[in-house]
């Protein structure tokens, strides 16, 4: 089955409101639970989904309110939750070994005490979140505060965000999953293949995420700029005006196209290289009270690092089946490769350290870190800001550095092509007082 471009309207997640508020807290109520969607037109697709839904539920949250989720695993298979770019206790990170089993629900407890910032959620069960994630267990979680608030970047129904990831179906219109990812060549932009998503001509804000397991995107506007405003842990310290946009599995960057530079009945694709992705149609004029700041925010400044760390990520390729490693190790729960001081500032130098060619990246999780410096060279624009995820292409290698606060435990560290953690490209680190 195919699709004829442009002929379906992007969807927008739905936003989950909470089962119940508190004066402490929002309380919501989630269900990990199969289901079917529509990808391909008269097509029911068997998914797996939060709440129903192929994208899930976006939950929005405010910094110094805290969230509150209980998921409930109705799949037949132990699942988990993780917040990916969250600064969250240990018991709620959704560590890989720290499951749901079928049948059970746990309460996941998230304080956003974090800037505003575009997260996401998705399974991390150890050895199937890469099956997990491809078959639709990914949401938004989105932050906001008040700086941020007080800036008038465009809001509400202009600020809108949008899931891009890469799938491959079967011929009978189901997802494959078994096959090699570089095969997985349909991109979903919300769920939905090449759809149109009618604008205003005015500004609006786009929070853009790299949800596919392996894949880095090279977004443009056809020349046209794109101005980009964040990455993946917040604004940035003023607006960057690109034309082209890389954005790295997990990765995410929000950014501002102002459509009243075009004559409504205008057009507007947002390709990855040469194939179309969604095209924006500006169909109306409208009012604009948004503004685009040329200040956003100023990053924190970084305290001195007292300790330097190796990380090397490749893959063991001696054995019948591959296995993925860090610093030489495949991941084992028992094995703790880095103790951190609490409140301490670190420097990890991480390299690919295949010879084969092949990609990575690096995620880290409590932290959101700066990158230093990339192949010994300024970081490239894609890494600017807070980060919590970076490429890693074949020879390539990064200094970050990241201060541990408050919380303490075990966190894990990895390889974010999810084909890759899930057979063993993962460490922990502990963090103690
Ligand atoms: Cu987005 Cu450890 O993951
Ligand atoms: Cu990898």
């Amino acid at each position: 089955p195919s699709v004829s471009p442009f002929s379906v309207r992007m969807p927008v997640p739905q936003v989950l409101q909470p089962a119940q508020s508190t004066s402490s807290a929002d309380v919501y109520k989630v269900v990990i639970k199969p289901a079917v969607a529509e990808i391909l037109p008269g097509v029911q697709t068997p998914v797996l989904t939060y709440g129903g839904q192929f994208v899930g539920p976006t939950i929005r949250a405010r910094t110094g309110r805290p969230v509150k989720i209980v998921y409930g695993n109705r799949l037949d298979a132990p699942a988990n939750v993780h917040l990916h770019g969250g600064h969250v206790p240990a018991t709620s990170d959704g560590h890989p070994m720290d499951l749901i089993q079928p049948g059970e629900a746990r309460l996941y407890d998230y304080p956003n005490t974090q800037q505003g910032a575009t997260l996401w959620y998705h399974d991390h069960s150890h050895g199937t979140e890469a099956e997990h994630v491809f078959r639709g267990l990914h949401g938004f979680y989105l932050i906001e505060d008040e700086a941020e608030r007080s800036l008038r970047l465009p809001s509400g129904a202009y600020d809108v965000p949008i899931m891009l990831r890469d799938v491959e179906f079967e011929q009978n219109g189901e997802l494959l999953f078994f096959d090699d990812p570089a095969n997985r060549t349909t991109i979903l932009a919300n769920g939905a293949i090449q759809p149109y998503f009618p604008v205003a001509a005015r500004k609006y804000r786009f929070r853009l995420l790299n949800a596919s397991n392996e894949h880095v995107f090279q977004l443009n506007l056809g020349g046209r700029e794109m101005v980009k405003i964040a990455s993946d842990g917040g604004l940035l310290p003023a607006p960057v005006p690109l034309t082209e946009l890389v954005l790295a599995s997990a990765e995410r960057a929000e950014i501002v196209i102002d459509f009243a530079r075009y004559p409504v009945g205008s057009q507007l694709v947002l390709s990855n290289g040469s194939t179309p992705v969604l095209r924006f149609d500006v169909t109306r004029t409208a009012t604009d009270d948004s503004r685009l700041p040329g200040t956003l925010r100023p990053l924190p400044t970084l305290p001195a690092a007292t300790v330097t760390r190796d990380v090397a990520m490749s893959f063991d390729l001696t054995g019948a089946n591959p296995i993925g490693m860090v610093n030489n190790q495949p991941f084992d729960p028992n094995r703790v490769d880095f103790q951190i001081k609490r409140g301490s500032t670190e420097i990890w130098r991480v390299s690919n350290a295949d010879t084969i060619g092949v990609d990575h990246t690096f995620h880290m999780h409590l932290v959101q870190f700066r990158v230093l410096d990339r192949n010994g060279a300024a970081p490239l624009p894609q890494d600017a800001g807070l980060k919590d995820t970076v490429h890693l292409p074949a020879n390539g290698s990064v200094r970050v550095q990241a201060t541990f606060t408050d919380y303490v435990g075990r966190y894990v560290y990895h390889c974010h092509y999810l084909e890759h953690s899930s057979i063993g490209m993962m460490a922990q680190m502990e963090i103690i007082p």
